[in-house]
């Protein structure tokens, strides 16, 4: 694919698709700006090639295709200012002939359309509108990995007009996550959390034959234990997805992977911040107790398989990590990844948030912002944003 070095920006209206999809809180401050940060490399470099005006497109939330006022991207626009320490005209809509007009007459060089998903058309991928976004600009850059597993106009339908290329963001989120999963340095072992197993069904079936072992936590761990007869008491199971959990089981024996999984728990009797919580002795919870995190044991067999690594991708916390009481788990596996050689990938959006919690981000050798994108690409499946780029 055609990236950002491989074409002239000089003078060029760059259209470009960024993912600026950041979490707001109540009074509409921006709480974690790392999608942000993430696309500076990219626009700070086709402001030093010269390029004529950066168009910068994304969406916010999921406002289904009407204006929602707490969905603007003016505290973006605001946050991204001070981040470039260079004006930022928010336009207040993504198309149309004033649009267009507002971006001729612009003073500054950086232009943040608003919502894109304040039209219906964004999502339904609509032709017109696509070719609306793309008249604004001369050359389309995607660095939006978070969104690339959409086919939206805005990822997908405006490549049909112009010349697509990737923004650096994109080709580092390839770049490691592709790595990784296609030549890693063995041994390979994926930590696999998160709450639920048809979340990561995908997943497991895609990196079992390339890892060694995957090392299984969060609730969906619990689905895993139940299967082998083991008393899992209150805590959170898939009933339906307990076949499914079996047949994984027997495929991993049946190939000589390990699928490894705790061996004690931190139990709570209510899954929720200020419970009772005790630690169990063994593999079984009793009757009436949650669990909500892994325990010490099991943090210890977790790292001594870990210590060896060469490559490790993990996706899913450990527990739930939101809650204090119950992110130790999270924690000590984030913090002992930090520490070790092994080229370290953390994808998801909540395992990238809990590695920011603990402050290790930049102690990993990548942290996706792709939520759905990085799954699906750890599935195996193509990413309709990426595919749609031109071919060099
Ligand atoms: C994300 O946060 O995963 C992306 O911004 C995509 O958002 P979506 O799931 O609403 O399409």
């Amino acid at each position: 694919k055609l990236t950002i070095k491989d074409v002239d920006l000089k003078g060029k209206k760059i259209l470009m698709r960024v993912d600026f999809n950041v979490p707001l809180d109540d009074k509409l401050n921006i709480t974690d700006d790392t999608r942000i940060k993430a696309t500076l490399p990219t626009i700070q470099y086709a402001l030093s090639e010269g390029a004529g005006k950066i168009i910068l497109m994304s969406h916010l939330g999921r406002p289904d295709g009407k204006v929602v006022e707490s969905m603007r991207l003016n505290p973006v626009a605001k946050r991204l200012e001070a981040l470039l320490g260079e004006k930022v005209k928010k336009t207040d809509d993504c198309v149309g002939e004033n649009i267009k007009k507002d971006i001729e007459a612009s003073r500054e060089k950086i232009i943040l359309l608003e919502n894109l998903r304040f039209h219906a058309e964004e999502e339904a991928n609509d032709a017109v509108f696509a070719r609306q976004l793309a008249s604004l600009g001369d050359l389309f850059v995607n660095d939006a990995f978070g969104t690339a597993h959409r086919a939206h106009a805005s990822t997908e339908g405006v490549t049909h007009s112009l010349t697509s290329v990737a923004g650096f963001l994109l080709e580092k989120e390839i770049k490691y996550l592709g790595e990784s999963l296609e030549n890693p340095r063995k041994p390979f072992v994926a930590i696999l959390g998160g709450s639920k197993v048809s979340d990561k069904i995908g997943v497991i079936e895609n990196i079992l034959p390339k890892t060694e072992t995957i090392i299984i936590g969060g609730a969906m761990a619990y689905t895993f234990l139940k299967v082998q007869g083991i008393n899992t008491g209150s805590s959170k199971i898939e009933k339906e997805k307990l076949d499914l959990a079996r047949e994984i089981l027997a495929k991993a024996k049946g190939i000589n992977k390990e699928i490894v999984l705790p061996i004690d728990h931190i139990i709570a009797d209510k899954p929720s911040a200020g419970a009772k919580i005790k630690i169990t002795q063994d593999v079984s919870i009793e009757d009436g107790w949650f669990g909500v995190d892994i325990g010490p044991k099991t943090q210890k067999l977790f790292k001594d398989i870990l210590k060896t690594a060469q490559t490790v991708i993990w996706n899913g916390p450990l527990g739930i990590f939101e809650i204090d009481e119950f992110s130790q788990g999270t924690k000590e596996i984030a913090m002992f990844l930090s520490g070790i050689k092994a080229m370290t990938i953390v994808g998801g959006g909540d395992t990238a948030a809990a590695v920011t919690k603990f402050g290790i981000e930049n102690k990993i050798t990548h942290v996706s912002t792709g939520g759905g994108a990085s799954l699906e690409y750890m599935e195996g499946k193509e990413l309709p944003g990426i595919a749609a780029l031109t071919n060099k």
